[in-house]
């Protein structure tokens, strides 16, 4: 073979290649051998196509094409023709033609790989998966992610500029930006003992931007969190980030509404329903129980608080004389439950922090429950009305703080709607979650800390309660939701200095701290600074909801476990002490990671 460079991709060929001389190249996906004829499976990123070599087309390509394994990378030279009736393959783009393999060259032998390229992610160990990710970003699932997960940036990108905004990079090497994970922290060599700190986001950066005068800023961003991590969490994630000045709340909501229509529109053909949906945070955790609701479907929590408050059932009672509240869900159809499945309630609850739980089964042979006994049969029929449920059904109850109410009914709404199939991965429900609390209590620091970021303004109307009932003031904030899942969040943001030194007080840091920590910020608002707000969104979130599927990591080309390693290149790993000894760092490690 003379040229071995590619004239069209394997998954190209057509009925209307017929005839055609074609060079292709790419890894042998399967080889089968048929007596005097070879079939090869040949694969590049656009697709597979059945090769065939017939040792009386071309006795030498035939002799080196039997030699021919699995990975193998090659150029094959040939001329297309259609597939014999009978032979063609409606499964595959290129099942009407096959090429004829006149030349070929093996340009890389491949060893056995340890992942089979064509299997299924679910069938594969993901530890093998992440620890030969090149081998599993061959297979054509990921390589879809991939190339979905382009076309989303690239749709964001188009829309964005289209709309003005500048994309400027920020810097990685920083300061603590807060969001409310731990920090990664990199050493200073030329500044012994200091240190630099990954952003957690761009946040202040696109807000001195905003002072700056840019006006609209974006940027597909790479954030850091040293925080716990979870299917829908990396410790490094990418953020389409974006800040606009002189704009209000429904302004960016509608903009971003746009936005992410024409991202649906443009890389799946979706048309998405607008506006989307609204829900205040109070109306979500009461109904929901979450703020980040899936509204695919209902089962929402009903508080009977009122209905059981006088009856017999003494727990029930004291809840609800003690400010507790009382709430249901009905899991439809699940009426028939086993004493064992049952049982199962209570640790299932109590994974969502839940100290106990309470049933009726309502099954054609009468009701099941532990504490039925405790109502009158009028008391029952009240509750069962009220709740709507009906013979077959299952009512789930918990009493407790509505903190606890909601969060562990919450989950158990989430885990009966995953049993009861009402997840329908085909559905988009859009939701934004509006009026959040500015600031929430946190026990264990015994202070205020803010409930998005600490740049967050309060509703207009509520910044005197800074002063009088800090609990009080919701903030101007917006969390956009799909599908129960968090996609983005961002804020109206505090452009005075009075009103940011008072939300700095408020969260405990002293005028000191606050001026050590974010000096910068402050002493910029003093130059002539425009209202301005904006918001990120999860690109892996988006993305992998995009794809169906339900792990970002599906959609990350090189990301890590849940212990924050990295299995392909071994990182974090330790280092040399020559190179601790040059940042001035000396280790005092737990026992067992120094053995
Ligand atoms: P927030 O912290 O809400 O806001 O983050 C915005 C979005 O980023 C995604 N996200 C993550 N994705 C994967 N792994 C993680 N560890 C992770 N953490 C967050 C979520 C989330 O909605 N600076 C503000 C935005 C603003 O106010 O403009 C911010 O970062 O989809």
């Amino acid at each position: 073979m003379e040229n071995w460079q590619r004239t069209v991709g394997c998954g190209e060929l057509r009925s209307s290649h017929q005839g055609q001389k074609v060079v292709l190249n790419g890894w042998v996906h399967r080889h089968r051998n048929h007596g005097g004829l070879l079939f090869i499976s040949l694969r590049d990123r656009s697709g597979i196509v059945q090769v065939v070599f017939d040792a009386e087309v071309s006795q030498e390509a035939f002799q080196l094409a039997e030699t021919l394994r699995g990975e193998y990378v090659v150029a094959v030279e040939g001329t297309v023709r259609l597939r014999p009736e009978g032979m063609i393959n409606p499964a595959m783009a290129t099942g009407e033609v096959e090429v004829v393999g006149e030349g070929l060259l093996i340009l890389n032998p491949a060893k056995t790989p340890p992942i089979y390229i064509d299997e299924r992610a679910d069938d594969v160990d993901e530890t093998l998966r992440l620890k030969y990710r090149y081998l599993d970003l061959r297979r054509a699932e990921m390589q879809k992610n991939l190339m979905l997960r382009h076309r989303v940036a690239k749709a964001a990108r188009d829309f964005l500029d289209a709309q003005g905004f500048l994309e400027i990079e920020t810097p990685i090497l920083t300061k603590s930006t807060p969001e409310g994970a731990r920090d990664f922290l990199v050493p200073s060599r030329v500044n012994p003992g200091e240190f630099y700190a990954l952003p957690q986001s761009p946040q202040l950066f696109k807000q001195l931007l905003m002072v700056a005068g840019m006006e609209r800023y974006f940027q597909i961003a790479k954030c850091f969190r040293d925080e716990d991590l979870r299917a829908d969490r990396q410790p490094e994630f990418t953020q389409i980030d974006l800040e606009m000045s002189f704009i209000d709340r429904e302004t960016i909501l509608s903009l971003m509404e746009e936005m992410i229509a024409h991202i649906f529109r443009e890389v799946q053909g979706i048309e998405l329903s607008r506006p989307f949906r609204r829900m205040d945070y109070d109306e979500a955790m009461a109904r929901y129980g979450s703020d980040k609701p899936d509204l695919r479907f209902g089962m929402e929590l009903q508080d009977i608080t009122d209905l059981v408050k006088d009856a017999g059932f003494q727990v029930f009672r004291n809840v609800a004389a003690t400010g507790g509240v009382v709430k249901a869900i009905v899991a439809t159809g699940c009426g028939n439950y086993t004493r064992k499945q049952l049982d199962e309630l209570t640790p299932l609850a109590a994974g969502y922090g839940a100290k106990g739980v309470a049933y009726f089964a309502l099954s054609a042979e009468g009701i099941k429950s532990s504490i039925a006994k405790f109502f009158s049969a009028e008391e029952l029929e009240r509750i069962l009305n009220a709740v709507g449920a009906k013979t077959g059904d299952l009512v789930i109850m918990v009493a407790d703080k509505p903190e606890v109410v909601n969060a562990a009914l919450g989950g158990l709404r989430l885990e009966f709607g995953r049993r009861l199939g009402l997840t329908d991965n085909d559905k988009l429900e859009f939701l934004w979650v509006i009026n959040f609390p500015l600031l929430e209590f946190d026990p264990t620091e015994n202070r205020f800390v803010a409930v998005h970021h600490p740049f967050t303004s309060p509703r207009p109307e509520d910044l005197s309660l800074l002063d009088s009932d800090p609990a009080k003031a919701r903030a101007n904030s917006y969390d956009l939701v799909l599908n129960g899942v968090e996609l983005g969040g961002g804020s109206i943001r505090i452009h005075r200095r009075d009103v940011q030194e008072k939300l700095f007080s408020v969260i405990g840091l002293s005028q000191e701290e606050a001026y050590e920590k974010f000096g910068y910020l402050l002493e910029a608002f003093e130059y002539g600074t425009p209202p301005h707000g904006g918001i990120a969104f999860g690109l892996d979130r988006l993305v992998m909801l995009m794809a169906k599927v339900s792990s970002i990591r599906d959609v990350i080309a090189f990301p890590k476990t849940t212990s924050a390693t990295c299995l392909m290149t071994n990182a974090p790993s330790p280092v040399k002490p020559e190179q601790l000894k040059e940042l001035y760092i000396e280790t005092s490690l737990p026992r067992r990671a120094a053995e």
